[in-house]
């Protein structure tokens, strides 16, 4: 065990990905027709060429008029720019998953499970039958869609109070049919999104979902109080067939229940059993959201670094998904493998663009220069 362990290879459904870091979702590139661009595809080149073994692409909306980011969407005339993308990152000895989202309710003039978002905000129409039926099926032709563009796998964005998520979650889900009530119902949408996805991809293709703790504008939502209803909820998404959970936590250290010092994705992976990638502050001093706040983030150095590790080896989790560090510093994950702790990029500033403050990855020179 120990540091090198973090750079053995792991196999999911076939697929092997070469070491254990993982480039976090992340919506960037925001091009003016929506196909992503040859920026786009060298930016994960990049990552891969500075180490990382998997990238999740940043959450990309599906081919319908419930679900539209301005970053990044899955519909034909942008096949060409995704297969780019797939095509730099296997080229380059990486693999890439898709991550399907649709933000259900966050949209204005959108719908989800009862029109409310995570936070009680009620913003768009309660989906009927008929409508939550269409959007299973979407998400299975979409994942298929994706297999045939050239990805390793897809996840399924089950976290941060979207779509998925918001059937999940009590105050965004006040349905009274089967879709709602008690945890069974909450949790069959995403049961039988995961279910047709896997009839629709086959048996060799990865398929994961990211799930969190927090919501957007919500960031202290705790809905599994204990580690028992954690697990109430982790086993159906294992038995439905997912492969890999992604823990979305603010920072990786952070205790997730008292009486330990397991962190969300420690804890899922101990109840669930399943290959889990943990994420929340890897390299960093601040959390994701002091950055969107402004806030200049710094490198941990190797003191974080050995946190990491002595999670990872006591087995809390299977990979490690880094965000923002990464973004700062293509090289980030070969200057750990080096220790080259002093070289690492370390600062963000942001900017605003049309009143929203908008995460720049235009960093300081490395510490060394
Ligand atoms: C610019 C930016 C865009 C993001 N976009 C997404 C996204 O599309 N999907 C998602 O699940 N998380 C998204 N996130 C959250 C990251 O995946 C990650 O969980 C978060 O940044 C914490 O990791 P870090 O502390 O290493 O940056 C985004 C984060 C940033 C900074």
């Amino acid at each position: 065990m120990g540091f090198e362990t973090l750079f053995t290879p792991l196999t999911i459904r076939g697929c092997t990905i070469r070491n254990r870091f993982v480039m976090a979702p992340m919506q960037r590139h925001k091009p003016d027709d929506f196909i992503p661009s040859p920026a786009h595809a060298e930016d994960y080149r990049d990552r891969v060429k500075g180490g990382v073994g998997l990238i999740v692409t940043q959450g990309t909306t599906m081919d319908h008029w419930s679900t539209f980011s301005p970053y990044a969407r899955l519909f034909p005339a942008a096949y060409d720019g995704w297969r780019r993308c797939t095509d730099a990152v296997r080229e380059s000895g990486g693999q890439i998953f898709l991550q399907l989202w649709h933000e259900g309710a966050n949209r204005e003039g959108g719908y989800g499970p009862s029109g409310y978002t995570a936070a009680g905000e009620l913003r768009g129409q309660a989906m009927s039958r008929e409508q939550i039926a269409e959007i299973i099926d979407l998400y299975a032709y979409s994942a298929d869609v994706a297999r045939k563009l050239g990805f390793s796998g897809v996840e399924l964005h089950g976290a941060h109070g979207h779509l998925i998520d918001q059937f999940f979650y009590p105050a965004s889900n006040q349905r009274t049919d089967e879709y709602g009530g008690d945890l069974a119902g909450r949790m069959r949408f995403g049961l039988e999104v995961i279910r047709a996805v896997r009839a629709a991809v086959g048996e060799d293709f990865p398929v994961g979902m990211r799930i969190s703790q927090w919501k957007a504008n919500l960031y202290q939502a705790k809905p599994f109080a204990t580690p028992d209803a954690l697990r109430a909820f982790l086993l159906p998404l294992k038995e439905a067939g997912i492969d890999i959970l992604h823990a979305s936590a603010r920072r990786f250290w952070e205790p997730e229940f008292e009486g330990s010092d397991l962190g969300y994705a420690g804890w899922v992976r101990r109840l669930s059993g399943l290959p889990t990638i943990a994420v929340g502050s890897v390299g960093l001093d601040v959390d994701m959201h002091s950055s969107f706040a402004g806030v200049l983030a710094h490198s941990t150095g190797e003191e974080g670094v050995n946190e990491l590790v002595r999670r990872f080896d006591r087995g809390d989790f299977d990979m490690v998904a880094v965000g923002r560090a990464v973004l700062i510093d293509p090289e980030w994950v070969n200057k750990l493998r080096n220790k080259r702790f002093g070289d690492m990029r370390e600062s963000l500033t942001t900017v605003e663009i049309r009143g929203t403050t908008v995460l720049k990855n235009y960093s300081l020179p490395p510490k060394s220069a």
